[in-house]
């Protein structure tokens, strides 16, 4: 059940169809125990009225920049400073722009530059003009300076197109709102988690890799910090993408992979090392790119930094949880692993069934204990790993 008890909501509204989705929207809030305040552009006006708008919500709804009611007649000021969160649903192709120049030519983008505030914008637009590099650059810069992006969702469009740009639905919008406030049950925590694959150069246009999608390891970050943990995820080159609310950082290399791992696990509680790293890499990568020449070619690798083994013997190490991927008697191997590693949990899972794929499943393995975890997709896995690194970490501090 969504909880928004005593809440702030400045509701921003700009001039797009979707618009009609915001009655919905306000009374979910209010239901969830919001205080709900409603700020519309001239031009969303035209698609839902004031009065509904102050009606569902059960306040006046501020149209102008200079407001002559307000005190000192500075509306947006006062705005500005009163929301916990500022949502701007929906955020039209315009508004973006205009946000992204860091306009304040309406009370919409004057709030925005004025508060303090987390803001989260909800895109709705044709297809064509959300895939436009112009509108996708605003949007980049607004996700730079820090403002949440709830959607878009994909479908059929008012235009009768189909595809990427019609507005989240007001549940997804909802939920998403209140989770920025849930504390949750990680709450306090820091994880540190590795994802995907790296790259190993052979010579500058080409590489040795595997088949890792990322997809295990964002779904971990995702729930985890959708259940309130403070989640850095060190990334190699994927498909995926991660929530907002995660510090991401990107690396193609074992090594750049191992530095960044470094740098950051001195605040970390919890390590979780999913990536699924290179063991070796070429110890000579060419400089030019390798021609046909000869008719046998030979590759010389040096072994690469174990990270997480790494990560394991540091004095004030955090708890260290690994992935072990394995073609063939996967739990020796995985035993095999949370030993010479010195982990304190491992998953193992089946090679041939989890890379790339929605779906895993694995058996948790400590010192003491065995769980299989039954096949799922990754984001209900990852929430039930996420429970048996908790359980497991409390019995280790316990017994410590
Ligand atoms: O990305 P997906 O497509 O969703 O697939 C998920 C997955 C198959 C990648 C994931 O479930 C998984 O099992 N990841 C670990 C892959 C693996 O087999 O790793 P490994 O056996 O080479 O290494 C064991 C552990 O040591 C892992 O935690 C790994 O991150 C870590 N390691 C390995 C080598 C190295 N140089 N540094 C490391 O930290």
């Amino acid at each position: 059940m969504l909880s928004l008890t005593n809440k702030r909501i400045l509701l921003g509204i700009s001039g797009g169809i979707a618009a009609y989705k915001c009655g919905e929207l306000t009374r979910l809030f209010v239901k969830a125990g919001a205080q709900v305040r409603v700020a519309m552009t001239k031009a969303s006006t035209e698609f839902i009225t004031p009065l509904t708008m102050q009606a569902l919500s059960g306040n006046r709804v501020a149209l102008d920049l200079l407001d002559h009611e307000a005190e000192g007649a500075m509306g947006h000021i006062e705005l500005a400073r009163w929301a916990d969160l500022i949502l701007i649903a929906p955020a039209t192709a315009d508004f973006i722009s205009r946000t992204a120049h860091g306009n304040a030519n309406d009370l919409l983008t004057a709030l925005i530059l004025a508060t303090s505030a987390p803001v989260a914008i909800a895109p709705a637009m044709n297809q064509g003009m959300w895939g436009d590099k112009t509108t996708q650059s605003n949007v980049k810069k607004l996700e730079e300076k820090g403002f949440l992006l709830f959607g878009p969702a994909e479908g059929d469009q008012a235009c009768g197109d189909v595809g990427i740009g019609r507005m989240a639905e007001p549940i997804e919008i909802a939920t998403k709102s209140a989770s920025l406030f849930d504390k949750g049950s990680l709450a306090g925590l820091n994880f540190l988690i590795t994802g995907g694959p790296t790259l190993e150069a052979i010579d500058p246009v080409r590489f040795i890799t595997n088949h890792s999608s990322g997809k295990m390891a964002y779904a971990l970050a995702d729930e985890a910090s959708a259940a309130g943990a403070k989640v850095t995820l060190v990334s190699g080159p994927v498909n995926v993408r991660a929530s907002n609310l995660i510090s991401q950082i990107d690396v193609t290399s074992a090594c750049q992979m191992h530095e960044a791992v470094m740098e950051c696990v001195a605040s970390a509680d919890i390590f979780i090392g999913v990536a699924a790293v290179a063991d070796y890499r070429p110890a000579f990568p060419a400089k030019q790119k390798i021609k046909k020449v000869e008719e046998e070619l030979t590759l010389r690798f040096v072994k690469n930094p174990d990270i997480i083994s790494d990560v394991a013997s540091i004095e004030n190490k955090p708890f260290v949880v690994g992935f072990a991927a394995e073609t063939n008697s996967v739990i020796e191997n995985g035993k095999r692993k949370l030993d010479s590693k010195k982990l304190d949990l491992i998953f193992a899972n089946n090679a041939t069934e989890t890379f790339d794929s929605d779906v895993i499943s694995a058996i948790a393995i400590s010192s003491h204990f065995e769980q299989e975890i039954l096949p799922g997709n990754k984001n209900s896995v990852a929430r039930e790993m996420l429970q048996i690194i908790c359980d497991v970490m409390e019995k280790k501090n316990n017994t410590a």
